[in-house]
Parts: structure tokens; sequence; C-alpha cells
């Protein structure tokens, strides 16, 4: 079989994981990698010519799918949007591209017989997304709480063993763990648009940005006890109650076990039953092996499609 044609959309953390691995994997052949500098130097050794900052050059080289990794949630949904109706599957890790407009993106992919996937968007290296299709099979859903962000547990962790706030936010953007801009983490916005798409996994519709209140972890914190950022979304009457919270004395052990960068999920059935998962929540690698993951769902599916045809 001739390889599947692959673009790489980012070539940071993530990116730059995904073209190091698919460059080592005769199945695939990178056609293309877009990023905003080409010339900038990469962590990753490529052929220069593979780098392209215009979008359309990129999709005229017709990929038969898209690893979205950006850093910008506007120009990431756009990119997706606009694959996905030139029937390109995609697999993306940018919550904050999909989490716009879930519904507008699945439609777009039903209606133009392409793939969508995003497992790594939400919980890096912990399934959380799986999880939670597992448990909404089972029955309907009451809610869910979550620790979601790697860069804020880690600091978590870190303040609480006494270390300086500078300090640790310094080490969390050296690990990778943090968005380009950390205010995203610290504001609790990426944990915001996390909680928005499992609410779409979970309910089928997701709260307003402006309906999920969010904590913000700044130098002035200084919990007393254990504490974790928590997202969380609910069924309330017709509606959804959604937040981000510090959760100061937490004494859930499932949650309190929660270290470092691990992020967990525990998803509450009406039935009174619990799902839980948990893992890596960020970092290069266990991201990259969760976008993989996906790929390797997609490629099955094509196959399954082709063999019915
Ligand atoms: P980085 O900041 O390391 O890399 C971002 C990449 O996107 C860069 O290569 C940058 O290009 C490129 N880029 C950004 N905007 C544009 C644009 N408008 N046009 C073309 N290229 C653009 O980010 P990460 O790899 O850490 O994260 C990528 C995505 O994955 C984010 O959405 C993040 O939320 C998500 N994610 C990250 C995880 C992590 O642990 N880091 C875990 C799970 C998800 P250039 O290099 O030229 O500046
Ligand atoms: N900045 C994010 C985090 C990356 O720290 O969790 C993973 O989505």
């Amino acid at each position: 079989d001739a390889p599947l044609k692959v673009a790489i959309a980012g070539c940071g953390v993530v990116g730059g994981g995904l073209l190091a691995r698919l460059q080592k994997d005769a199945r695939f052949q990178v056609v293309g990698v877009l990023v905003r500098d080409p010339s900038k130097p990469r962590d990753v050794e490529a052929p220069a010519d593979l780098f392209t900052s215009d979008r359309e050059a990129l999709l005229a080289l017709k990929p038969d799918i898209l690893l979205e990794a950006l850093s910008e949630g506007g120009a990431g949904h756009d990119l997706i949007r606009c694959a996905l109706e030139r029937g390109i599957d995609v697999a993306s890790a940018n919550k904050q591209a999909i989490s716009r407009d879930p519904q507008g993106l699945a439609d777009a992919a039903r209606a133009h017989g392409s793939r969508l996937a995003y497992s790594a968007a939400v919980g890096g290296g912990a399934p959380m997304i799986e999880t939670l299709r597992a448990a909404k099979s089972a029955g309907p859903v009451k809610g869910f709480e979550a620790v979601l962000n790697g860069t804020v547990n880690f600091m978590l962790t870190r303040l609480q063993a006494g270390a300086d706030f500078a300090d640790a936010l310094a080490d969390a953007r050296v690990a990778g763990f943090a968005e380009e801009d950390p205010s995203s983490d610290l504001e609790g916005r990426d944990s915001a648009a996390k909680v928005r798409l499992l609410a779409f996994e979970a309910f089928g519709r997701t709260p307003a940005e402006a309906d999920v209140p969010c904590a913000v972890l700044s130098d002035a914190f200084h919990p007393a006890g254990p504490v974790r950022q928590i997202g969380a979304c609910f069924k309330e009457g017709d509606g959804l109650k959604a937040s981000v919270s510090l959760d100061v004395g937490l004494d859930d052990p499932f949650f309190q076990a929660l270290d470092g960068e691990r992020n967990g999920l525990k998803v509450y059935g009406e039935d009174g039953r619990v799902w839980s998962c948990k893992g890596r929540g960020a970092g290069r690698w266990p991201t990259t092996e969760s976008v993989l993951a996906d790929l390797a769902d997609i490629v099955r599916a094509r196959h399954a499609s082709l063999g019915h045809h």
C-alpha cells in the first residue's frame, strides 16, 4: 500500500513530537508542516522544504489526514473546518479550536464524509473522551469533575512543597506543559475549554464560555492545605452548571493522588455509577501518543470504509 499522506499543523511541543514519530513510520508520508515562521530553528530534524506558513499551500498538497497542533484557537478552528470540508480527516490536540464550535465541526465532518478526532485535546494521555463515551453508552450522565490542567496541577504540587510561584511556572514552561500564553492555564481558560468539550460529549451541548466561571491561580494564592483545580459540569434543571474552581482541602483520595502534571476524570451516572480515568495530562510524549492513537483509529476507519466499497 502507498503511504498515507499526512500534514502536520504546528511544530512546537506537540507538532514536533508528531513530526519526529511520523518521519520514522513507513506507513505515512509527511507532506508538509504548517508553522508561523518556517525559518525558525526546530528541535526535530526535517527537510527545510516541508515547512510553510501558508495554510492554502498546505491543503493544496492534498493530505489524506491532518494532525492539528497549533497554539491558536481561531487559526486552528478555521484550518480544521477547511480540511474537513475538503474531505481530509483530522486529529486535533487543540482544545481552544474544537471547543469553539464542536457541533459545527462535527456537522462539517458528517456533510463531507471526513472524520474528526480530538482525544488529545482533553486530558493529554488520560483517555477522558473515551471514558465519557463509555459512561454515556451505559446510561444518562449526571455530571463530571476533573483535574484538567497539567500546568496548574504541577504548580500546585510544587507550591505545596514550598516552591516559589515564578520558579514553579518557569519549570512548567520548560517541561512543555504550559500553553504558549500561560495565562490561559493560570486563569482557568484552558480547563474551561476542556470542560466545555467534555460537556459536549456528555450532554450534546456546550455551556457558553461566559457561563464557566474560573478561579485564577496567582502568586497571591497561599493554600492552607491540599488543593486541586477542579473543572466540573452538572445538569441543573434544564440547564448545565459548569465551573473551574480551586478546591482547598479537597478530601477525595482520587483527586489527592493526582500529583505533578497528572490529570484525572470522574463521571457520575444518573444511576449512581461512577467511571474514572487518569494519566499524564501534558507534555510532548503523552500528548503525541494520544494524537497517534486517534490517527490509528482514523486509519482503521478508512480501511473499514474502503472494504465496504
Ligand atoms: P507550541 O507553542 O509549542 O507550538 C505551537 C505551534 O503552532 C508552533 O509551531 C507555531 O509556529 C504554530 N502556530 C501557532 N499559530 C499559528 C498560525 N496562526 N499559523 C501557523 N502556525 C501557527 O504549542 P504546543 O505544541 O504545546 O501545543 C499545541 C496545541 O496542543 C495547543 O492547542 C495546546 O493547547 C495543545 N496541547 C498541548 C499539550 C502540551 O502538553 N503542550 C497537551 C495537550 C494539548 P511557530 O513555531 O513558527 O511559532
Ligand atoms: N497547557 C495544558 C496543560 C496542556 O497544562 O494541561 C495540555 O492540554
